[in-house]
């Protein structure tokens, strides 16, 4: 087989990342400049400063995935680009540099979902994973349980119906001060504090859905907060911290070691920003290896945005002859 080499792009948030990627798992070069000092300022992501700062620091990103990879324009066999679901002004930077390289060199565009990119970032991570297997995919903008039938097809199982998991995360960071992005300062936090200090809801909804729930969670929680507050009563942040997590990790663990037995898989991955979670790790590694699943997840560059794993994506796609034209749009809100 001929080798492909890929070249990849991602804007849809506050990361600006190019990507080379050989034959969809071998990483020749992951770029990744994070908008967060940025947004720090903010609390949050502000849509149009980020596309500002994507169009300042793609062409430069783009030089430094070339050189590190020791690739050339003419070595390129595509290029892979993120056109949704998320900020329609940071999709469009990436998508429309992705649509110029194209164009200019004549090599088929590829249109990636985002959460196709998260969930193939576990086949960088395991260069023998193959599907089929359950995905947890929880990030800041998205909590999917997804059965991987096979390359880029999916069976949603359940998503959120109100926050995503790691916004959950960002909230509670914000009410405890913590800073933002509030994951890996809650996960920090905890790691000193008590996660039976404090008893909040654990959200399963109807018995059998494999839907999420986290606004019920955060709102126990910042009750608990004011209530403290009201009564004078000492706020340990290390054990709010701990029990919000736990509360967290084990709806998500449970149900999605739940749904790989529904599906008789006999591998769980997980992948998003949430992933990187260290709580999360270790319920997921005792409850997959009670029940006899092997358990995957990427390093924690791989978890949160990067463009490499849109190359991993882009890849299979390629293989598959689903290329798209110079026609194609940002879809902020695109469908898995
Ligand atoms: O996948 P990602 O980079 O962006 C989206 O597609 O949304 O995920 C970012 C999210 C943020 O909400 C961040 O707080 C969360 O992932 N996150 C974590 C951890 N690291 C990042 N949440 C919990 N624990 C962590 N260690
Ligand atoms: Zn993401």
């Amino acid at each position: 087989d001929k080798e492909i080499i890929l070249m990849a792009i991602e804007t849809s948030c506050d990361e600006t990342s190019v990507a080379i990627v050989k034959n969809g798992r071998e990483v020749l070069s992951n770029q990744i400049y994070s908008q967060i000092d940025i947004h720090q300022q903010f609390g949050g992501v502000v849509p149009e400063v980020a596309s500002r700062n994507h169009l300042e620091k793609i062409p430069h990103i783009i030089e430094a995935a070339l050189e590190e990879s020791k690739v050339s324009y003419e070595d390129l066999d595509g290029i892979a680009v993120t056109y949704g679901p998320g900020l329609v002004g940071a999709l469009l930077v990436g998508l429309s540099t992705a649509k110029a390289i194209a164009y200019g060199l004549h090599i088929p565009l590829i249109g990636v979902h985002h959460i196709d990119g998260h969930i193939a970032a576990n086949y960088i991570e395991d260069p023998h994973l193959e599907p089929p297997f359950v995905c947890l995919v929880a990030s800041g903008g998205h909590s999917h349980l997804v059965y991987v039938k096979d390359y880029g097809e999916y069976e949603v199982l359940g998503r959120t119906r109100d926050d995503a998991a790691g916004e959950a995360f960002d909230k509670i960071a914000r009410a405890l001060k913590l800073g933002y992005p509030g994951g890996p300062l809650i996960d920090q936090k905890a790691k000193e504090g008590n996660s039976h200090a404090i008893e909040f809801p654990r959200s399963y909804l109807e018995g059998d859905s494999y839907d999420f729930s986290f606004s019920g969670l955060k709102s126990s929680v910042l009750n608990y907060l004011n209530s403290c507050k009201m009564k004078g009563k000492e706020i340990v942040v290390e054990d709010v911290a701990a029990s919000f997590q736990q509360a967290v990790v084990e709806v998500l663990a449970n149900k999605t070691i739940k749904a790989a037995l529904e599906k008789k898989v006999d591998k769980v991955c997980l992948a998003g920003g949430v992933a990187a979670n260290s709580a999360l790790r270790r319920a997921m590694k005792d409850l997959a290896g009670k029940n006899g699943l092997e358990l995957g997840y990427p390093s924690p560059i791989l978890c949160t945005d990067n463009a490499a794993m849109i190359g991993a994506a882009g890849y299979y796609q390629y293989r598959q002859g689903n290329l798209k034209d110079l026609y194609l749009n940002a879809v902020p809100n695109l469908p898995l």
